[in-house]
């Protein structure tokens, strides 16, 4: 059974409360046993909130992280320095990464080597543009993202995808429940055709894209995903908790788990 995620992109922003503040209100927030949460700060405070999190389900993750595990690479940190500052997973291949630093399909998959070196749990993130969508283009390219991780996974058991169409990430334009089952199916499908079954068959898809704790009855009801990846409604820790108990509310009302 695929596990259920909410997590946290603070993206190149610290939380207008404090980092501090953020961190304990979640710590301080009834858990939910269904919902692994994570939260992803910038490379600075990876540590300092791992410290926090202590002894707490709240899991840490990086945004991103270096192809390789060390060298004379100014400014890069390598999966295992994440790994040493509290991180147990990392996001690879965010569409900001993909279009504003030029990360390619060849990269994404060097990083998802040197996640799985680390022994850390990837956040394989694939999306779509406004124009690839209007061309009818999205199952293709798509597949394209998601066959060329295929080779770069090593052997985790814990894999997690998140669909985030471009289009949709920090605009308010989320992409409708109609649009993200009649995604999600085909994501699947290229997932069962190109990675190990054990992968598929565990694999957590995520949504991504202006989720807000408004809109994630919608999101949530067409029972194709499991969890969402936050950007700007996870700056809040009011917002980001109520997103968290929008989950487990769904839960208890579906009788699918506390
Ligand atoms: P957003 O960002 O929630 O601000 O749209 C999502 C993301 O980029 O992961």
């Amino acid at each position: 059974m695929p596990k259920h995620y909410l997590i946290a992109n603070w993206k190149m922003n610290r939380p207008p409360e404090g980092a501090d503040q953020f961190v304990e209100k979640v710590r301080a927030a009834a858990p939910d046993p269904a919902t692994t949460v994570v939260i992803a700060p910038p490379f600075p405070f990876i540590a300092q909130v791992a410290a926090s999190l202590r002894g707490s389900p709240v899991r840490i993750g990086g945004q991103s992280c270096s192809t390789e595990s060390r060298g004379a690479l100014t400014g890069e940190v390598s999966a295992a320095m994440l790994r040493d500052c509290g991180a147990t997973c990392v996001l690879v291949g965010h569409s900001e990464r993909r279009t504003l630093f030029g990360e390619t399909n060849e990269i994404v998959a060097r990083k998802l080597t040197a996640v799985a070196e680390a022994s850390l749990v990837p956040v394989l993130c694939v999306g779509e543009s406004a124009d690839i969508r209007d061309r009818g283009e999205v199952v293709q390219f798509l597949h394209e993202q998601i066959a060329s991780a295929a080779g770069s996974l090593g052997d985790s058991d814990e894999i997690v995808l998140a669909y985030e169409p471009i289009w949709a990430i920090g605009t308010g334009r989320n992409a409708t429940p109609s649009m993200i089952a009649a995604t999600v199916g085909p994501i699947r499908e290229a997932v069962r055709a190109s990675w190990p079954e054990r992968m598929a068959s565990n694999l957590s898809i995520l949504y991504g894209g202006s989720v807000t704790p408004e809109n994630i009855d919608s999101l949530w009801s067409t029972g194709a995903i499991d969890g969402f990846l936050v950007g700007g409604a996870s700056l809040d820790s009011g917002r980001f908790l109520s997103i968290l108990d929008g989950m487990r509310d769904r839960r208890v009302q579906a009788g699918t788990g506390s």
